[in-house]
């Protein structure tokens, strides 16, 4: 069939390399995607948030199936827009965008249908928010209700700096409409990781555990970014853990999402927070975590065209013998560009590609890549590489991945140099 993905990241190279190896995959579209996605894809200059053009688009090239990487354009509907042209889609609708478009909306969910999540309140104006945060006390975390390019939570160690989080968001520009609803929650203790299961609005398929590293250097310091590096799977899941997770958080939602009037179609992506084998929920996202999503298209075995289209018809539990997991960990290291997170260059010159793929296991997906007019690969934006490697321990695949990142030639980019380490 001919497929259609939606998004330019390292997330969406690693669908389309994947997408690519089913022998369903007939032709294969991306829009806008990058240098790396070329190799596997025929790629499309609009914009993930022309939802009219990709809609016509889709049309005139009898497109079967539309993938859709990012949440803006899923906030935004387009989902809903390729349905009603009777396209099938793997990706949520706006209603159930929701889920990550709305703090306020998820932690609704969650206590309604006891799904164990940080005691929370909803706030519009300042007064009610500083008696929450009294009461509460510090540590305390506060949050934009809407999305803020990562910069709406705030965790805060004193309830005065809690109350100017909170006034900076009601009252300040600086986080616009997001912030004109915060949410106040508890702060939870404990160890990060991610979870991630397939849902076809009534059914879900479980699929992997994988750990991301949100700080910028080494040993979690620094500011926050989308991501620096990821492995799968995560060094402390257990079964049971596993368990909980599916029978306590994920179960519960899809059936809550769909009780409410908004089944969920597509993937979500549960943020943890874990103590003692216990998790509790942090956020909901409607889309494959980048980096997380390069490790875990490392490491399924089985048919993506085939499970993502069973996931967009309602016919999951068809497929659930299909996803298998190889036993290797996957080991994703970002390559960013110089200033990341903040602002940063374009246009550096990158190299060695086929000397960092050549290495055991590894592969490069690439993100904020393009072309100049010599036909060099240059950076574009600020996560720009994802270095993976497979391996049989964290250890292998971190050692394979750092080989590969070696072979890279850039001098506008860094790495973490220490991605997996709370596995070792
Ligand atoms: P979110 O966008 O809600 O995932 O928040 C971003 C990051 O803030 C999370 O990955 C956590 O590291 C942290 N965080 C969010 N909520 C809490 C909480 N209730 N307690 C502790 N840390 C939190
Ligand atoms: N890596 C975290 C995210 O995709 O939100």
């Amino acid at each position: 069939m001919n497929i259609l993905l939606v998004g330019a990241g390292g997330r969406e190279h690693a669908l389309a390399w994947k997408l690519r190896q089913s022998a369903r995959c007939d032709e294969l579209y991306c829009i806008p995607g990058n240098v790396g996605i070329e190799e596997c894809a025929t790629c499309v200059p609009i914009k993930a948030s022309e939802i009219d053009k990709i809609v016509s688009f889709a049309k005139e090239k009898n497109i079967e199936l539309v993938v859709v990487g990012p949440e803006a354009p899923l906030v935004d509907g387009l989902a809903d827009a390729i349905s009603a042209q009777g396209i099938k889609v793997f990706g949520c609708s706006k209603k159930a965008a929701q889920l990550e478009g709305s703090k306020g909306f998820m932690k609704d969910l969650c206590a309604k249908y006891d799904i164990p999540s940080a005691k929370y309140g909803r706030f519009t104006d300042l007064e009610s928010a500083k008696i929450f945060i009294q009461e509460t006390g510090a540590p305390i975390v506060v949050k934009t209700d809407g999305l803020a390019a990562g910069k709406g939570v705030i965790i805060c160690n004193t309830t005065d700096e809690a109350i100017e989080a909170a006034r900076a968001m009601l009252e300040g520009a600086m986080f616009g409409d997001a912030g004109k609803e915060v949410v106040i929650e508890e702060f939870l203790d404990g160890e990060e990781i991610s979870y991630f299961a397939l849902a076809d609005g009534k059914t879900i398929l479980p699929l992997a555990s994988a750990q991301d590293h949100k700080r910028v250097g080494d040993g979690d310091t620094g500011p926050n970014t989308g991501g620096m590096g990821a492995y799968s799977p995560a060094h402390f899941m257990t079964a049971e853990l596993e368990e909980q997770v599916i029978n306590e958080l994920i179960e519960p939602t899809i059936a809550g999402m769909a009780a409410e009037g908004c089944p969920f179609t597509g993937v979500l992506f549960a943020g943890l927070m874990v103590k003692d084998g216990v998790a509790k929920l942090l956020e909901y996202n409607v889309r494959f975590g980048d980096p997380e999503c390069q490790p875990l298209m490392m490491r399924l075995n089985g048919d993506l065209v085939e499970i993502l289209d069973a996931a967009a018809q309602g016919r999951l539990d068809e497929v659930k013998d299909q996803v298998k997991w190889a036993d290797d960990v996957a080991l994703c290291v970002v390559m960013a560009a110089n200033g990341y997170p903040a602002s940063y260059e374009k246009g550096s010159v990158i190299s060695g590609f086929e000397k960092a793929n050549a290495v055991e296991g590894a592969y490069v997906f690439h993100a904020g890549t393009d072309r100049n007019e010599n036909g060099e690969i240059i950076s574009v934006g600020g996560r720009v590489l994802g270095v993976t490697a497979k391996g049989s321990s964290v250890a292998e695949a971190q050692k394979r991945a750092y080989e590969a990142v070696d072979k890279i030639n850039w001098e506008g980019g860094f790495c973490r140099r220490d991605i997996g380490w709370r596995a070792l």
